[in-house]
């Protein structure tokens, strides 16, 4: 359905030039071959091997026990499948804790797995250690908000950036990654006006989940997507595969997604916070 113009990876500049033109990103998790060629096929912008698979896939009750050898498997298979479309990999709890582990494992996943670019959660103390992998020549996707890898320390999956000094402190945080070098930034689980605010403060683009519409684009975990994860599901989740008529299958219900992203009808009020 989207008009795939580009037949290599989005680089860092394109992923810009997206954000200026206000055309918003649809990024999607994937674990495995064949919903890689889904998401393909629907045009998702970005696919995201995500440590959510350590809970959707792994039934675990966080991601902190996923592996290294976990995410090069699985960003294996999908890296096997894709075509054109870039490709991003969690790296797992505790792969960077300091600068020369986070550039060891990183390099493993871009070589072992065939990714194109790393996701790692926080600022603050992450920030050298995306400089770092950036000077060696690794994309980077930092991640802000709710980091599902300290849930513990965090109290549980609860919004984010509620408090003034958390919200200035996370924009600071967004603006010291985009000068560290990373492309893009996902903001998890935090008011939609936070979400706007430090879309607006910086030039990289802002993939929201939780973090309302005024994002640049969006992730989701296809699981929650096409309503495989059994039991309460997140507010910020949406089961596009419920709302076709029947008869659709699993293309039709991510590109139910794409478009609802391209056309900012997605996340609406209810799949936000205020
Ligand atoms: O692990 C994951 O799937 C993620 C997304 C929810 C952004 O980090």
């Amino acid at each position: 359905m989207t008009d795939i113009s580009h037949t290599l990876p989005l680089t860092a500049e394109e992923l810009r030039a997206m954000k200026t033109r206000g055309e918003k990103i649809a990024m999607l998790t994937t674990y495995d071959a064949s919903m890689t060629v889904h998401c393909e096929q629907a045009g998702v912008d970005i696919l995201l091997v995500g440590d959510s698979l350590g809970m959707v896939v792994q039934g675990h009750d966080s991601t902190l026990p996923v592996t290294m050898e976990d995410m090069i498997y699985h960003t294996r298979h999908v890296a096997r499948a894709r075509q054109h479309t870039l490709l991003a990999t969690d790296m797992p709890y505790h792969t960077y804790a300091d600068k020369q582990d986070a550039l060891v494992n990183a390099q493993r996943l871009l070589d072992e797995g065939g990714t194109d670019m790393v996701k790692l959660e926080g600022g603050g103390a992450m920030v050298d250690i995306v400089a770092h992998l950036t000077r060696n020549k690794v994309r980077v996707c930092g991640h802000l908000g709710l980091l599902p890898q300290s849930v513990n320390e965090l109290g549980g999956y609860k919004v984010q950036g509620r408090e003034q000094a958390a919200a200035d402190q996370m924009l600071q945080d967004a603006k010291d990654l985009q000068r560290a070098g990373a492309e893009l930034i996902v903001l998890e689980c935090i008011p939609a006006s936070l979400g706007k605010r430090i879309s607006e403060a910086v030039d990289i683009p802002i993939i929201g989940i939780g973090a309302g519409n005024n994002c640049d684009g969006q992730v989701l975990v296809i699981y929650d997507l096409l309503g495989i994860t059994p039991g309460k599901r997140p507010r910020f989740a949406k089961d596009f595969l419920a709302d076709l008529p029947a008869g659709k299958g699993i293309t039709a219900a991510i590109e139910a997604y794409v478009t609802a992203v391209k056309n900012n009808e997605f996340p609406d009020a209810s799949h936000a916070f205020n």
